[in-house]
């Protein structure tokens, strides 16, 4: 295994998109940011260097869904694990990759920067071990994005603050760009496509014109090879897809548009293509056939058929049981400005009805390690406050979240299911729910309200598909199981972090973390803060 060594900076850069020129926050002057490329079992070491002019509390990324091996200080939410690198400032993340393959993503884990603070993580096999598929004759990373005219600080405090619905992108990406980069390929070529779906608030379908995708791998696993004509990710969620270059040689775009399974506001409903071009050809493109923005039967279908690869291990036995409802509420407040939703009324988000509030003063990984009190509380309740029902009126206390600090203490090794149920309670999007730190299984979805006898009866213990991020339908749920270690000799404990990856979702509170404790003592097991490690 290798040590990769990269130094980043963030600063901000001028950018022409849309016809006029605006000035974003990148990494080395890159937009996307560069690609990092390992193989599984390599180490990499990251300094971050932010000389971004902006005293706004930071600007960061992380390793997503990265395994990190008694390493948690290198997982990057801000007042979550670390405190934020202040302009001026650096940090080295460390860590190593473990039992992963496929494609990955970092990304900025501060305010709303990862709108253009992001990038690809290749991860190829082992040396010496190869793909469990034939081998690509090219491969390369397809962001899909979302792109703000406005500086996305400002968008992020109109859908904090204005109590309105957030403001939409003027434009869906690929590889940053609205359209039409291109790429290279000669008829029978197998080409290997990473997407990775980055857009802040959108869900996206992407479908490439005249071929038919073989879905290979979700979120850095492999998974049973099928073929479909598109597919669907949720923000934070990626697919490694095969395509054969095996149509009349020509020109063929690839497109991304939106997901919007019941959308009642406004939404982007722009196309974001790309070119795939045969070598020496010039015909004109062809657009590939993509859902209806409300094709939740395609999404449903999609999803089903993604099943593990390879040997799975699904916990059977439960030692925490969670029943958590997300989604969107409401909180009061006084008419003005900052109060324009309904009857008095701004936007909340919850998790079983608690409102996640960031702590500013430490971040909740030393408060944890270094035992400062007063930071958070350990009362997550592991089942709503209120009886739930998706099917008739949702009570009053699922509507108006309080907010909290509140965590949820694992002990190291029980294994854990959650059922995240969406309240529906305002339908708008899908919920991409990630876990930071651990892949689950994901065991189970459905329609309407969880039903535990019905439900669990039908779960899929033999190959369900491991993933960081589930996209929990729009009135519906989805059943995770994992275990709360990490595979290998050594253990995982710290605080991760789980939360909507929509980050409209996120910013109106929809999060909450988990302790992992270990049992004997975390002082030997977990690695001391590292000496650069942000102050706030
Ligand atoms: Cu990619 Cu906490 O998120």
């Amino acid at each position: 295994a290798e040590t990769h060594h990269h130094e980043f900076e963030v600063q901000e850069i001028e950018a022409r998109r849309l016809c006029r020129n605006h000035r974003i926050v990148a990494v080395n002057g890159q937009f996307p940011g560069p690609t990092l490329e390992v193989r599984n079992g390599d180490s990499v070491v990251v300094k971050v260097t932010n000389v971004a002019p902006y005293n706004v509390t930071i600007h960061w990324y992380f390793m997503h869904g990265l395994r990190q091996l008694r390493n948690p200080w290198a997982d990057g939410p801000e007042y979550v694990t670390q405190c934020p690198i202040r302009p001026g400032g650096s940090y080295t993340y460390r860590f190593t990759i473990t039992d992963q393959e496929g494609t990955l993503w970092w990304h900025a884990h501060s305010q709303w920067l990862r709108a253009t603070v992001y990038g690809a993580l290749v991860i190829r096999p082992k040396l010496g071990s190869s793909y469990p598929f034939p081998k690509p004759k090219l491969e390369f990373p397809v962001i899909l994005g979302e792109w703000w005219d406005r500086k996305v600080i400002s968008v992020q405090r109109q859908a904090l603050f204005s109590g309105a619905a957030p403001n939409i992108s003027d434009a869906i990406t690929i590889n940053g760009q609205p359209g039409d980069l291109f790429r290279c390929s000669s008829q029978g070529d197998r080409v290997l496509l990473r997407v990775i779906n980055a857009a802040l608030n959108q869900q996206l379908f992407f479908s490439v014109a005249n071929h038919k995708l073989i879905v290979v791998a979700t979120d850095a696993l492999y998974t049973k090879q099928f073929t479909t004509n598109v597919i669907m990710l949720g923000p934070g969620q990626t697919t490694d897809v095969l395509l054969t270059a095996d149509q009349q040689p020509g020109r063929y775009y690839m497109a991304a548009r939106a997901y919007e399974s019941a959308r009642n506001a406004p939404f982007d409903n722009t196309t974001a293509t790309a070119i795939l071009e045969y070598k020496s050809t010039t015909s004109q493109p062809i657009l590939p056939q993509l859902p209806a923005y409300n094709d939740t039967n395609t999404v449903t279908a999609f999803s089903n058929q993604i099943k593990s690869l390879g040997k799975v291990t699904v916990p059977t036995k439960i030692d925490e049981n969670l029943f958590i409802t997300v989604g969107l509420g409401f909180f009061n407040c006084t008419p003005g400005p900052r109060c324009q939703g309904p009857n008095n009324t701004r936007f909340g988000a919850s998790m079983n009805n608690v409102s996640f509030v960031l702590p500013r003063r430490v971040s909740l990984l030393q408060a944890y390690t270094q035992k400062i009190p007063n930071i958070y509380t350990t009362d997550f309740p592991p089942v709503p406050p209120v009886k739930f029902d998706y099917t008739g009126n949702v009570p009053r206390g699922l509507w108006q979240p309080v907010k909290g600090t509140k965590l949820y203490n694992l002990k190291f090794g029980s294994s854990v299911q959650i059922v995240l149920q969406d309240t529906s309670i305002f339908s708008t999007d899908d919920h991409p729910v990630h876990l930071h730190g651990y892949h689950f299984y994901v065991v189970g979805q459905g329609f309407d309200n969880f039903n535990p006898s019905r439900d669990t009866a039908n779960f899929n213990l033999v190959d369900p598909p491991q993933r960081n991020t589930i996209d929990v339908p729009v009135g519906g749920w989805a059943a995770i199981r994992f275990i709360a270690d990490n595979p290998g000799t050594t253990c995982e404990t710290g605080v991760w972090f789980m939360h909507c990856h929509i980050d409209a979702h996120l910013a109106w509170g929809f999060g909450m973390a988990f302790i992992v404790e270990n049992g004997v003592g975390e002082a030997e097991t977990l690695l001391p803060p590292p000496f650069d490690l942000p102050q706030c």
